[in-house]
């Protein structure tokens, strides 16, 4: 019925309705998120599952109610017949539509009123890019947006308007964001060929930290209390203690590495950087203090055992006799005794001045994470 209707009226699809007639035609858009996923910070893009619904008047298409049918239901197959806005996303990096069971075509509905308004509603996936700003990572919030317009005709020809109400989402929560706002908005946009008429879907999604928060940084809080254990060994474990350094300083580099892979390579400092990169310097440093001990204990036994040397051949020569000698040879051993078992100064500061360092420094980035996390809130 409708594709005599068509050629009767030697409908022609390339002229848009009411041309010549007037002002430009109105598209209202009306758009329902399925899903979002695979937001990406290494290709900094997002995909997005939504129902894109355009609803105008084509005034040619008008028809009398058949015995109170009022309103048209057609399939895919219809939108070869008449007119259709050439919207596209302006942002979109792939567009993909879905295919219906009924037919090859894709997942579309076609609805004609008998005045002439027309719902064309699509199914499909947009791949659109989402440039982030990663310098608050991983207690960042991004603002993605979905931006389309008119590809040809401009303001002169087409506007587009949001149908008042809520965007829908169904759900919020996503693997790795939460979605914590949707807003949308209209824009003009200008260019050499005229001024277009676009309209903006902004969605805001803030990372859960709790991902990194198991994947790193406790790992890395850990490492770095692991790296403290030889300053309550003895200063003779020098075998224990290098292996602690060596294997913390390998198991750090390995954790930055790995968790430097799954994020793109940006020259700016991130958040996350400067935590790993201090735990990397508390274990370097705790490295280099065995060192310290190690190198520092060694020349005081060589000069205790100088000093026992000298003292040895004056105490003979002093007293001949055997008794005190052996008293002294007594006193020897367990002064040397003690002085082997005695800890290292430079461990016995080590031990508090660590810890404490590192408190502080976890303190003041807890709170730093916490103001940019409160500061988002605020900005909402
Ligand atoms: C578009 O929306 C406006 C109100 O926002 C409404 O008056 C108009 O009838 C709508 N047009 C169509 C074709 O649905
Ligand atoms: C949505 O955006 C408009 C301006 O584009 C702004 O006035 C409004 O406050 C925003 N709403 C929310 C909930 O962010």
């Amino acid at each position: 019925m409708v594709r005599q209707m068509v050629n009767k009226r030697h409908y022609n699809k390339d002229i848009r309705p009411d041309y010549g007639s007037g002002g430009p035609l109105i598209v209202n858009v009306t758009i329902a998120i399925h899903d979002i996923y695979d937001i990406s910070d290494v290709n900094m893009d997002f995909t997005i599952d939504l129902h894109f619904r355009q609803y105008w008047r084509d005034s040619r298409l008008m028809f009398e109610p058949i015995s109170n049918i009022t309103r048209l239901f057609m399939g895919g197959d219809f939108y070869e017949l008449i007119w259709l806005p050439d919207t596209f996303f302006l942002n979109g990096k792939s567009l993909q539509t879905h295919q219906s069971t009924a037919s090859t075509r894709s997942n579309t509905l076609i609805e004609l009123s008998h005045n002439g308004s027309i719902l064309y509603s699509t199914r499909m996936t947009v791949v659109a890019s989402c440039p982030m700003d990663l310098s608050y990572f991983p207690a960042d919030r991004q603002r993605c947006q979905l931006n389309f317009g008119s590809y040809g005709y401009t303001i002169d020809d087409i506007i587009y308007k949001w149908t008042p109400g809520k965007i829908l989402l169904e759900d919020r929560n996503l693997a790795t964001f939460t979605v914590s706002g949707l807003n949308n908005s209209h824009q003009i946009r200008h260019n050499d060929v005229g001024s277009f008429s676009h309209l903006i879907l902004y969605i805001d999604i803030e990372r859960s930290t709790g991902y990194y928060l198991y994947q790193t940084f406790i790992p890395a809080f850990l490492i770095v209390l692991i790296s403290w254990i030889p300053f309550w060994l003895g200063h003779d474990d020098h075998v224990e203690r290098v292996a602690i350094g060596v294997t913390t300083v390998l198991t750090i580099t390995t954790l930055i590495t790995s968790t430097m892979e799954s994020l793109p390579k940006i020259s700016y400092v991130k958040a996350l950087d400067i935590y790993l990169f201090v735990c990397f310097i508390m274990v370097f440093i705790s490295l280099i203090e065995y060192a310290i001990v190690g190198y520092y204990e060694h020349s005081r036994r060589i000069r205790f055992i100088h000093q026992c040397l000298c003292l040895k051949p004056i105490a003979t020569g002093q007293q001949p006799t055997n008794e005190p000698n052996h008293h002294q040879q007594h006193n020897n051993i367990l002064e040397s005794r003690l002085f082997m078992d005695q800890t290292s100064s430079i461990d016995y500061y080590s031990r508090w001045l660590f810890p404490i360092i590192f408190a502080l420094f976890n303190a003041i980035y807890i709170w730093f994470i916490f103001s940019v996390k409160e500061f988002y809130h605020h900005d909402i």
